[in-house]
């Protein structure tokens, strides 16, 4: 083969080793952007996630909405909410949540991501009702002078404070699960999907 010849068959073999180069490069940096947008099989299986703008939820209010068909709480807790947690420990019947429901993320002293906000799925962990919100303290509320905010189950009675935790001596057997969740900018939230399926 001619010089001339050998030389347009090497360009043509780098041409086409850079071509597919590139190609792979777009493959490589397409995959953790696709993967960070969807959910996996596993949370797609058991129910689609629900994204959440928490940007509205006001300091010591709450917002409900479902997820699987259950009600989730999103409650956005002031300092003074959470520093009566630890006031009521002593009344507790699994303060550390070791034998309760929650992602390795929540199992903290907040029961949370962030310590501000409390997300919890609203049933009782007793017969399944949805327990009512009790924000009120002390005598404002219809829960004792010492209350310090919390959840009240009408049904049988049982008592959750302001990370879900169940107070003694009451039927629920366990705190309120706490779903998988994830913040996936700032202002908003994912229910459905653990952290590092959107990192
Ligand atoms: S269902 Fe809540 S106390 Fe029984």
């Amino acid at each position: 083969m001619s010089d001339i010849g050998q030389n347009n068959g090497r360009r043509r073999f780098l041409t086409t080793v850079t071509t597919g180069v590139g190609l792979t490069g777009v493959a490589v940096a397409l995959v953790p952007f696709v993967s960070s947008m969807m959910p996996s099989a596993r949370a797609r299986a058991a129910g689609a996630p629900v994204e959440v703008d928490i940007s509205k939820i006001e300091p010591g209010q709450m917002l409900t909405v479902e997820w699987r068909g259950k009600p989730v709480w999103i409650v956005n807790r002031t300092e003074t909410m959470l520093d009566n947690l630890k006031t009521i420990e002593s009344k507790l019947s699994d303060p550390e949540s070791d034998e309760s429901d929650q992602p390795a993320y929540a199992h903290n002293e907040f029961r949370s991501i962030r310590p501000e906000f409390l997300v919890l799925v609203g049933v009782c962990t007793h017969l399944g009702c949805s327990p009512t919100k009790k924000f009120e303290i002390g005598a404002a509320s219809d829960m004792g002078d010492d209350w310090v905010g919390g959840f009240f189950c009408p049904c049988h009675g049982s008592i959750f404070d302001l990370a879900g935790r169940v107070f003694r001596n009451v039927p629920a057997p366990t705190n309120l699960q706490v779903p998988p969740y994830s913040f996936i900018s700032d202002n908003r939230i994912m229910i459905g999907v653990d952290p590092e399926e959107v990192s």
